[in-house]
This record gives structure tokens, sequence and C-alpha cells, in this order.
């Protein structure tokens, strides 16, 4: 493998792949090629992304990434990121071109929207928009209050059945909740949905493996071939049985894969992620407990706390690599065709540019609803308002079932992910 297949490998797997074995080990064999600095934008200390790269974006926004054999640019600065993820024209996402055509993986699109390009993207974010209005996701919302309650209850079970009163706030309740409501999304049937879950969870394991390659991508999306499978024989109530009702004959089943594909990648691991670190600040810090416990309207409470979450979160650290497809610039600075731009969304979202005091979690400043924590331009999330509704609902259900909720570890021993595109922890031991 040539030294630009193996780093374009490399990138695409590391949008994927947590870059480490399931007992949390790394995998060594990739990192070794890579220069301790080329990680940066990945590195945190708690749920702050690590100093250097914040001072190095007020020193450079746009620097490049020491990457043996190819250009590739870290753009840390707020605006200098809305000018590469605001301009389709100037900077692709398509990957493929890379591995070249026939290629390992040239013939995967296993992130669905997020890795094409305009007019394809177009065509299919056009079809996946109409299910992602505010009116058709608010019939979800009894749906996600009831699966929110159900889950409630799973954690309180497992705890009441534990020696120690303790239980994985993950396993229980930040995990399975994305996942169940990804499904409603789908609309997978209620006797798949057990299946379903360990499927998406086990695709994490599976992706975070040394072995991970497009071969083990390519296994797990069997599984999701067979789900549209049986959506084109019975079409459902949910997103892939209206596709096929509505657009059945200009979509083929592996664009359909790709599509449910790109939502169980796109909304279950950020909103588990969100969901997990966001308890935590909550029982570190009691005050934002205690307000949305006592609010008289929790949700209005639960909103503004949210959206500062996602800002001071913003789980996913890096936006997909982007290429430029021609000499161009950003901030300045005069970028080839051809070099890699990796965009440090948790950088960018810390930038004094907007705001003051921004590295501070202040859920009463002043709302900033243009945080990147969900991308910006034509590939902004999707699903942006779902996982605020998820969020919405869960937190204040969670302090209201639980009042005297805590964590059942020191603050300090808790392992975050290492080296993830997706920030996160795996296990949130609490009592209830
Ligand atoms: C709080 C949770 C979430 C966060 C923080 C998040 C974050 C992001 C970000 C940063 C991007 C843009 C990446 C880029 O431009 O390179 C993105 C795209 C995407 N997200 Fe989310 N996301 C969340 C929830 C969801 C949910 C619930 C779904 C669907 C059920 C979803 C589906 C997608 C899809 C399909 C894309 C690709 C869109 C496109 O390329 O046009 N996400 N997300």
């Amino acid at each position: 493998m040539s030294v630009r297949s193996a780093i374009a490998s490399w990138l695409t797997r590391l949008y994927f792949t947590r870059l480490r074995k399931k007992g949390g080990s790394l995998d060594l064999s990739i990192l070794s090629k890579l220069p301790d600095g080329a990680l940066l934008p990945l590195r945190r200390e708690g749920v702050d992304p690590v100093p250097e790269i914040g001072a190095l974006r007020d020193r450079e926004p746009v620097s490049r990434l020491p990457i043996p054999g190819m250009t590739v640019w870290l753009v840390s600065g707020y605006d200098e990121a809305k000018e590469v993820l605001g301009d389709a024209k100037a900077f692709s996402n398509d990957f493929r071109h890379l591995v070249g055509v026939g290629g390992a993986g040239a013939d995967q699109n296993p992130g669905g929207l997020g890795f094409c390009d305009p007019p394809d993207h177009t065509r299919l974010r056009r079809l996946l928009t109409p299910e992602f209005t505010m009116r058709r996701l608010s019939r979800l919302t009894p749906r996600i209050h009831a699966i929110v309650e159900e889950q409630l209850t799973h954690l309180e079970k497992a705890a009441r059945e534990s020696p120690d009163g303790t239980a994985d706030l993950v396993e229980h309740f930040a995990m399975p909740v994305p996942a169940l409501v990804i499904c409603e999304l789908l609309g997978v049937p209620y006797e798949e949905r057990d299946a379903f879950q360990q499927f998406s969870v086990a695709r994490f394991d599976v992706l975070g493996g040394a072995g991970a390659s497009f071969g083990a991508v390519s296994q797990s999306l069997d599984y999701l071939r067979g789900v549209v499978a049986e959506q084109r024989r019975h079409p459902g109530e949910g997103l892939l049985g209206m596709l096929v009702r509505e657009h059945g004959e200009n979509i083929t089943d592996e664009e359909l894969t790709g599509l449910a594909d790109g939502v169980l990648t796109g909304g279950l691991e950020t909103t588990a992620s969100m969901l997990a670190l966001g308890t935590m600040i909550m029982l570190k810090d009691r005050e934002h407990f205690d307000a949305i416990r006592d609010a008289q309207d929790p949700a209005a409470v639960a909103a503004p706390f949210v959206d500062e979450l996602l800002r001071h979160l913003t789980v996913v650290q890096t936006a997909f690599p982007r290429f430029a497809r021609e000499d161009t610039v950003i901030g300045g600075v005069p970028v080839s065709g051809g070099d890699i731009v990796i965009v440090s969304l948790s950088a960018a979202d810390r930038d004094p540019r907007l705001g003051a005091d921004m590295d501070a979690f202040l859920p009463s400043r002043p709302p900033t609803a243009s945080h990147l924590a969900f991308g910006y331009g034509i590939h902004r999330c999707i699903g942006a308002e779902l996982g605020k509704m998820e969020l919405r609902a869960a937190f204040p259900q969670l302090v209201r079932r639980f009042p005297e909720l805590q964590l059942a570890v020191d603050p300090a021993a808790l392992e975050f992910r290492k080296l993830s595109i997706v920030y996160g922890v795996d296990t949130l031991p609490v009592k209830i």
C-alpha cells in the first residue's frame, strides 16, 4: 500500500473508529505511523481540548499537521472552520478518489450523506429532509419520552440487582435511548429491536478493533441490508418505509443501506456521548442538576443547558476530512488542490471570537446557536433537532426520576476515550 493510500485509509478509519481495542488499549500499529502532533485535534484533558490546540488556534488558526507524504491542514479557528465547511464547491467530502476506483473500499459508501458531494448529496439529502422537519419529528415526542422512561426503569433494576447498588448509565441509558429512537425513526419493527440494539453497539466494537477495516464495516452493513430488504418487501411507517413508498424507484438498495447506516453512525454514538458526558457534568457540578430538578418548567432550563452542553463538549471533535478540489485559500493561507483539511470543531467552538470565556461551561450565557457542534453548511447535521429533542427530554426525566443520583466513582477515576473522533466515556457508574 502506498503512503498516500495508507494515510487515506487511516483518515477514513480515524473517522469511523475509536482507534482502540475493546479493552481500551490503542491500536499502536496505526498510531505508530503518525507523529504525535498529528493527533492533536483528538487530545483532551477531561472534557476540554488540550491547551496546546487552543494556543495553536489563537496563533495559527490554519496550520500544517505533521503527517509525512501528504499535506494535511488543521483548521482550528471558528471563522476559518466556517469558510471550509461552508464551501462545498472548494472542498469535497468524497474520499474514494484517494483509495482509487476498484481499490479497497472504493465501492463502499459507509457514511451515507457524510461522504458524498453534490449532486448526489443534494439528491439524497432532499429525500431524507422531509423526515427531519419539526412537524414530522414531533410524532416521535411521545415515543422518546416513553423510551427514556423505560430505560430509566432498566437502570433502576440494574442498580437494585447489583451487590453495591451501582449501575452503568452508558449501558442502560445513554446507548439504548438513541438506539431505540433510531429504530423508531427508521421504522425497524418491534420484534427486531433487541437485535438492532445489540448490532448497533457491536458495530462500534467491531469498528474499534485493531483489525477494523473496510471489510469489517462491510460486514456490519450486511445487517442493515437485511433491514432494507425487509422494508422493500413490506414498507413500514418509518423513514425507510417512506423512502421505499415515495422514492422506491429512484433509490437503490445500496443507497438506502448507506443512508440508514449514516443515520445510525451519525445519531447513536454522538447522542449517547452527550447523554453520558452531560450527566457527568451535572453530577460533578450539582448546581446544574438542582436547577433542572427544581425548576417550575424543567424544559425551559433544559434547553439552554443542552445548547451550552453541545458547544462546550462538541463531542464530534473533527468534521469529516475535506479535500481541496483545486488551489484555494483558507483564512488567507494558500492550500493546494488535493490537500486534506481537518476541521477541529471542538477547538473552533472554544474560539474567543465566539464570545467571552468560551472555555467555561455557562448555560446562562447568551445563546450561541451558531456553534459548530452540529457542523455547518450543506453537511450540517440532519439529525440536530432530533438529537436536541432526545437530550431535552432525557436530562429532566433522569433528574426527576432519581433526584439523589450520584456518580459511583471518583470523577478523577473516570476513563475518557482516547483519540476517538466522537469523544466520550464507555462507562459511567452511578448510584440512584
Ligand atoms: C447530539 C447529537 C449529535 C451531534 C453532536 C452530531 C454532530 C454532527 C456533525 C458535527 C455533523 C457534520 C459533520 C461534518 O460536516 O463533517 C453531523 C452530520 C450528520 N449527522 Fe449528526 N450529530 C448528532 C445527532 C445526530 C442524529 C440524532 C442523527 C440522525 C438520527 C444524525 C445524523 C447525521 C447525518 C446523517 C449527518 C451527515 C449529514 C450530511 O452530510 O449531509 N446526527 N452530525
